[in-house]
């Protein structure tokens, strides 16, 4: 980047693309894919590395990790070996030109003066490139990890969020020292030096799902996440519509995302068969089966449905599922496009095998759609 951004740039990504598109899940081992395939992703540091650069080099916008803090068991314990978010971004930020690097956060699990000092230090060593997912949390088994107690009330934990986005605003601004007395944080002769970059905030994005969690994000972030899987796309148009007007109504202009798997391949057939394998033969059943009792969800109150969700899972579990030949995956994120998402977080089986063709093939038709900038890094 050779320009000083504004906040108007960091929201856009520093670029003019109209559907924004990046790699979700890439610190954790499996990434988002529940599956004993052999070729499954393993979040090492060097693979992390390669793919920040490919990512960078192929012009995505964006690497989005999870913040996980132990894995789902299972037969591969998935998402057990996990990068720490702030700590890879910076790496990667170091590595890169152009994309930008979340990192996810616990809000209750950070102090705020050590979490604004460190997004700070992230965003002066990506010149900008620096973005926030706040995460107020929800896996009680993380917490106890850290001998804190989750907060019983949800309002209460979205409560105490606040407060620790607000602490950190204000540290970031102009104010050279001030106390912050709240009802959770009572943070006396708070200084911070240097701010983020470029006298801009870093770009902020949330993923509630509950309606404190969705009003939250709409007060205070750039970018809201869905994870939802929409019956139909004019459903997820309505949501999107009415998230945006429910900004709106707050006086803010929000972006909304959602997630996505994608398996692209030379044919639909190829794809789907791939597809199949990784859902079926070589699912990882007893992570999801994990995952499902430490939401509550057991077998013996709705069979059928607990085999539908457990058949969800094991293909990351939400927003859409994208499979097939380039045509059909650009038609389908063009689709996603036109129902009103800004950008999708997107994971593949194994990110750093399958990102070379999926730059080769959908990026160049995405940009003849109109809905990307000519890609960097191959001929379009
Ligand atoms: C794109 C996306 C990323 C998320 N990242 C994480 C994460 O890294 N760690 C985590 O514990 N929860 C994560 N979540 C969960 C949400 O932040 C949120 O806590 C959850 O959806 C429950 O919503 P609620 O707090 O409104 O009840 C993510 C959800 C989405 C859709």
């Amino acid at each position: 980047m050779d320009y000083e951004p504004t906040q108007d740039s960091r929201n856009r990504m520093h670029n003019t693309n109209r559907l924004k598109l990046g790699l979700f899940g890439a610190n954790c081992s499996n990434g988002r894919a529940m599956t004993i395939a052999p070729e499954r992703w393993t979040a090492d540091w060097d693979d992390c590395e390669k793919l920040g650069e490919m990512s960078d080099g192929v012009g995505l916008d964006f690497l989005l990790p999870i913040a996980r803090w132990k894995g789902y068991r299972g037969q591969t314990d998935h998402q057990g070996a996990t990068l720490e978010t702030v700590t890879w971004a910076c790496g990667l930020l170091a590595r890169t030109k152009r994309i930008t690097v979340f990192a996810t956060v616990h809000a209750p699990l950070v102090n705020p003066v050590l979490a604004a000092k460190e997004f700070v230090t992230a965003d002066r060593i990506g010149r900008g490139r620096f973005g926030l997912n706040i995460v107020i949390g929800w896996n009680e088994g993380e917490f106890q990890m850290f001998g804190i107690e989750q907060k019983r009330e949800h309002e209460d934990r979205y409560e105490y969020g606040q407060e620790w986005i607000d602490a950190i605003k204000r540290m970031w601004g102009p104010e050279e020292e001030f106390d912050f007395l709240g009802k959770h944080l009572q943070l006396r002769g708070l200084r911070l030096n240097p701010k983020p970059y470029g006298g801009t905030r870093p770009l902020m994005m949330n993923a509630g799902v509950s309606p404190t969690g969705r009003s939250y994000a709409l007060r205070n972030c750039d970018a809201l996440f869905t994870a939802k899987r929409f019956a139909s796309l004019d459903d997820a148009k309505a949501e999107v519509v009415a998230m945006q007007d429910a900004g709106r109504a707050m006086g803010r202009d929000i972006e909304v995302y959602s997630v996505a798997e994608v398996v692209c391949r030379p044919t639909r057939k190829e794809a789907e068969d791939y597809f199949r394998y990784w859902t079926e033969e070589a699912a990882d059943w007893g992570a999801a089966e994990y995952m499902l009792a430490l939401k509550g969800i057991s077998r013996a109150a709705d069979p059928e449905a607990y085999d539908r969700m457990r058949k969800a899972l094991v293909h990351g579990q939400s927003g859409f599922t994208i499979v097939g030949s380039p045509d059909d995956v650009a038609e389908k994120l063009a689709a996603v496009s036109a129902a009103g998402f800004r950008g999708l977080g997107f994971s593949f089986l194994n990110y750093l095998r399958e990102l070379p063709f999926f730059a080769q093939e959908v990026l160049p038709r995405l940009h003849r759609m109109g809905l990307r900038e000519a890609a960097i890094g191959y001929a379009s």
